[in-house]
């Protein structure tokens, strides 16, 4: 990777800043239901504290927009973070002031300091100058390794870059070259697999991986449109009417560039969409008033037939509404068959990373993406801000 990195900055002694993706999913009673993102910052957490660096951490949490809201605050995130470094975490209520100088300015070499919600300030996802110099004054030099929030052009991520010294944690570089060795030099057969509920979300991911990828899967909710778009009867499945007609266009375009989009040929099927709905196996055609939910087993055995032989796979988004384990058979059966598959699999962050998180297979791919948003506009092809404000070596 040509930029600048945290093993290219003598840490010893200096305040180093860490932006981190902190942004964990909460339970109602605000216990964290996943810490995967806090486990994936440690290597470079660690790293700044066995070199004596003082080390001073930010991140967001949730939306608060630019208010303060208590249920945001990230104590939750403290504790957790006491835990996995075995040492003591020292807080601060505000990210930015008199009580944030004071405690940065007793921080001792090897010391850990977590700000509080850098969204509790507008200026935060304004990317504001002042807000971005009062943040990066707090330190000597700054290290992005929030690749979860890489695609906000927000102060604590780029704004930043303008007034320290800058470079890549082991996380975000870890994600980016993935993401570039998949986008730019990837091994054929190179194949993806995509899902989630709508087509809007990923048309440009398509339209980028149709240059790249051999073969597309779609499944998931958005797959429904492309039925319709080839004249099949979808019943009262998932449709986005408005985008039968650019559904028709990819597809046409699929086939100018002699590649092949693989779509659902049978469905799991429900009446209304609920925990206990009665499930119904049906060909491909989907009767009227039925909803399709999941992928059926020839479906199923379809897909693992087209991914045979893969050297490279991409996954993002589930393939039916997994959330609801009775709906979530089929994702779950691709996982398991994608686990024994010799390749590099790289999953895009979100929904199909908590799937197999949840499964306990996470280390039968080569690379979980940390990031959702983030990892979608890096398969658009975009160049994330984060990233981009990171100087070159
Ligand atoms: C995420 O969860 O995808 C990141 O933390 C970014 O959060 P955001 O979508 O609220 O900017």
């Amino acid at each position: 990777m040509a930029k600048m990195t945290i093993k290219d900055f003598d840490l010893a002694g200096k305040k180093v800043l860490i932006r981190v993706d902190f942004n964990v999913p909460l339970t109602p009673n605000l216990e964290i239901s996943d810490d995967t993102r806090i486990r994936a910052a440690l290597p470079t957490i660690r790293y700044a504290l066995d070199r004596g660096a003082k080390v001073i951490l930010m991140s967001h949490l949730g939306r608060p927009k630019g208010r303060v809201v208590d249920e945001l605050r990230l104590t939750p995130v403290v504790k957790r973070l006491t835990d996995l470094l075995s040492q003591d975490v020292k807080t601060t209520s505000d990210c930015i002031g008199d009580e944030v100088n004071k405690a940065v300015n007793d921080l001792k070499d090897g010391e850990v300091l977590l700000l509080e919600n850098v969204r509790f300030y507008e200026e935060e996802t304004k990317n504001d100058i002042d807000f971005a110099k009062a943040l990066a004054a707090l330190g000597d030099v700054f290290i992005n390794d929030a690749f979860g929030s890489s695609h906000r052009a927000h102060a604590s991520v780029v704004g930043v870059t303008d007034y320290l010294p800058s470079g890549a944690g082991f996380l975000l570089t870890k994600e980016i070259e993935y993401f570039e060795k998949i986008l730019n030099n990837p091994e054929h057969p190179f194949y993806a697999i995509l899902g989630g509920a709508k087509v809007s979300d990923k048309i440009e991911v398509i339209n980028n991986l149709l240059n790249i990828a051999d073969k597309i899967l779609i499944a998931g909710g958005m797959a429904y449109t492309f039925l319709k778009a080839q004249g099949i009867p979808i019943g009262a499945s998932k449709l986005e009417e408005d985008k039968i007609e650019l559904a028709k266009q990819i597809l046409a375009q699929a086939n100018k560039l002699g590649k092949k989009i693989i779509l659902p040929l049978d469905h799991i099927v429900v009446d209304e969409i609920s925990a206990d709905a009665k499930t119904e196996h049906v060909g491909l055609e989907i009767p009227d008033g039925k909803i399709a939910i999941d992928i059926g087993p020839k479906t199923r055995e379809l897909f693992k037939q087209e991914l045979k032989g893969a050297r490279t796979v991409v996954w993002n988004g589930p393939l039916g509404i997994f959330e609801i384990d009775a709906f979530s058979y089929g994702t779950r059966e691709i996982v398991e068959y994608l686990s024994g598959v010799d390749a590099v699999k790289v999953i895009g962050g979100g929904d199909t990373a908590a799937c197999i998180e949840k499964m306990n297979l996470a280390d039968k791919f080569s690379h979980i993406s940390t990031g959702g948003g983030a990892s979608l506009e890096y398969l658009e092809g975009k160049l994330l801000p984060g990233v981009g404000a990171l100087k070159e070596k």
